[in-house]
């Protein structure tokens, strides 16, 4: 008898979309310009990190991401994942001029390949790069408080991140995470690790009792939580 082919995917690095690659540039090219700051960043981005460019959240969802701060009138960012910058800057761009985004990220890299980018961004002052594992970082704030969190580490980890962000957002507070949709693999029937985790997030997300989920597949997927209660 043969064997059933296995429905495992080999999961790919090229930049993840569902859409396709014409519309995907179409709605790229229909969000609001970036700033110079942004766009040097995600040119740099491409030149020195070209591997790795994949992980760039890149200028729809980082235009979302400043509309999202923006509406809410969040002061205070949390970022989870810095890699180059682009995220924390778009969302300090959301920010009132008092607004303060803290981003973390693992890789000391980090924080020296944005700061000049910061530096010359008027919105630059507003971030703060701490080199840190994430999820040690979180187990530490007992205090803390985020009016918005926009998580985009370690995938298998974010069952475990969405218990440790949620207890930072007072009611009102807005949580996004990237990736969700993890390039299709959460609807494998033999899902990797990663794949795994995110779907386990995502079933957690939209069964918050105190949340308004919404799982939208823009680029790889994001999901956006509003703390209710
Ligand atoms: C997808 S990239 C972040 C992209 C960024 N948000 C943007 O929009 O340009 C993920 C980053 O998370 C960092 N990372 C992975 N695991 C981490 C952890 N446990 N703690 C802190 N940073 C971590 C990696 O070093 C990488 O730079």
């Amino acid at each position: 008898m043969s064997e059933t082919p296995s429905k495992k995917v080999k999961e790919s690095k090229t930049p993840r979309t569902f859409l396709s690659p014409d519309i995907a540039d179409y709605c790229d090219a229909h969000c609001s310009a970036e700033s110079a700051a942004l766009r040097n960043l995600a040119a740099f981005t491409a030149e020195k990190r070209a591997d790795y460019q994949v992980n760039l959240s890149g200028r729809s969802v980082g235009q979302l991401l400043k509309l999202l701060v923006a509406t809410a009138q969040a002061k205070r960012v949390l970022d989870i994942g810095t890699f180059t910058g682009y995220s924390a800057l778009a969302m300090a761009e959301g920010t009132p001029d008092d607004g303060q985004v803290v981003t973390l990220d693992a890789n000391p890299l980090s924080q020296a390949f944005a700061a000049p980018f910061l530096a010359q961004s008027p919105h630059g002052h507003k971030v703060t790069c701490i080199t840190c594992f994430a999820h040690e970082w979180l187990a530490e704030q007992s205090d803390a408080s985020f009016d918005f969190i926009f998580l985009d580490a370690d995938k298998h980890r974010y069952p475990d991140y969405l218990t440790s962000c949620w207890r930072l957002l007072p009611a009102g507070g807005l949580l996004v995470a990237d990736n969700v949709l993890w390039g299709g693999h959460v609807t494998s029937e033999q899902p990797s690790s990663r794949a795994e985790a995110v779907d386990r997030f995502n079933q957690a997300a939209c069964q918050l009792v105190d949340a308004i989920a919404v799982c939208l597949p823009l680029r790889d997927g994001l999901m956006l939580l509003r703390k209710t209660s």
